[in-house]
């Protein structure tokens, strides 16, 4: 069996560390905003290269309260991508804003740079770029167009620690960043948990403040906040993680590279695209093939698992029933979710694995 995602290696990999480390915050006896907290987001800013990392309890938190702190509410549009996690819109709709979802690049999946002008209105106050897959979208342009329309950027970096545009990681470019710790994210904590990057001392107080019941002083209200902390457990194992974080991306991008080469000549599926500005760090290993559900059975029986990112995009999710849109109205969100399918791709899968799973794929089109 090969499975979709497998966490052995990594476990074996820092497994004592990582029982070092819950151990001392059980001794310690400090278990909310304590010293992991601060060393990880401390941690977490340097190896980005920005000043402020504020943790939160999950990666939907970390973008609602970004959007939050930039004062977006209702009656506010913010510009979407039509190809995307449900997370994205739903923070948008949690602060009582509305998505405007814009169709994607058809090669790369992301938001597709230059639609967004034609969605911007006079109540547009926001674009949210999501890197998905793990590859950055084309941030200068997007950075340009938000100048240009005086828009904020809040960027959706749950899938892409440590992506580049042009040198530059992802998280850094926006006004406000949010990212997820969600187990299978590739900085993954051992449960839930979020964080926020930005450069600005004004948003960084007041998500910090926001994140803990709008209080800087304990029993001192400065607003109606919400609890979304960053816990001290999940902060230490993230603490352990973090320093591993460039040498699995490094093998991520190393098992993509062998995929590619094994599947390049294989003219029935499309393999990722890499714009030659980005750094691709493969969260996933997506491809598009029009016999998805068939070619998906075909490797189940033959022990191999894949999975769908994601099967419905959210403009046709019921959660969105409301919106009023129907089966055509983003045609390449639908066809990618039509015809997506994840491989598997995890730091320890062996070469001889990989290699089977691509002969499969190549088997299914020769029979
Ligand atoms: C693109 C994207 N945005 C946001 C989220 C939300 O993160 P979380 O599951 O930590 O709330 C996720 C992950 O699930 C995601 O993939």
């Amino acid at each position: 069996m090969i499975p979709f995602l497998s966490f052995d290696y990594q476990d074996k990999l820092y497994r004592d560390q990582l029982i070092n480390a819950m151990t001392k915050v059980l001794d310690s006896k400090w278990y909310v905003m304590g010293q992991q907290l601060t060393e990880f987001e401390i941690a977490y800013a340097k190896l980005h290269d920005i000043n402020f990392t504020v943790g939160v309890a999950n990666g939907l938190d970390a973008l609602i309260i970004s959007l939050r702190s930039l004062g977006i509410g209702p009656g506010d549009e913010v510009i979407v991508p039509s190809n995307t996690y449900i997370a994205s819109w739903l923070s948008v709709s949690a602060i009582g804003a509305v998505p405007i979802p814009v169709e994607p690049d058809e090669r790369t999946y992301n938001i597709n740079p230059e639609l967004i002008e034609n969605f911007i209105t006079e109540r547009s106050k926001a674009i949210m770029p999501v890197h998905l897959y793990g590859q950055s979208c084309s941030m200068t342009r997007i950075m340009e167009i938000a100048e240009k329309h005086n828009l904020y950027v809040i960027e959706d970096n749950a899938q892409a620690h440590l992506s580049k545009w042009r040198g530059q990681l992802t998280g850094t470019f926006g006004h406000i960043n949010a990212t997820s710790f969600y187990p299978g994210k590739n900085l993954g904590a051992l449960g839930d948990g979020g964080g926020i990057t930005t450069n600005d001392e004004l948003l960084y107080q007041r998500v910090k403040t926001y994140r803990n019941y709008g209080s800087n002083k304990k029993y001192y209200n400065e607003e109606k906040g919400t609890n979304s902390r960053l816990d001290e457990l999940q902060a230490a194992v993230l603490n352990v993680k973090l320093p591993y974080l460039q040498g699995l991306t490094e093998e991520r991008k190393s098992i993509a590279t062998k995929y590619n080469q094994l599947l390049k000549d294989c003219n029935e599926i499309q393999i990722p695209f890499v714009s030659e500005e980005a750094e691709h760090v493969y969260h996933l290993y997506v491809i598009l093939c029009s016999k998805r559900d068939e070619l998906q059975l075909f490797l189940k029986d033959k022990k191999i698992e894949t999975l769908i990112h994601y099967p419905i995009p959210p403009h046709l999710q019921k959660a969105y029933f409301d919106l009023g849109y129907k089966v055509g109205d983003f045609p390449i969100a639908e066809k990618i979710a039509n015809e997506c399918l994840s491989l598997p791709l995890y730091p320890g899968i062996k070469d001889d694995e990989i290699q089977r799973v691509a002969e499969s794929i190549k088997d299914f089109f020769k029979k």
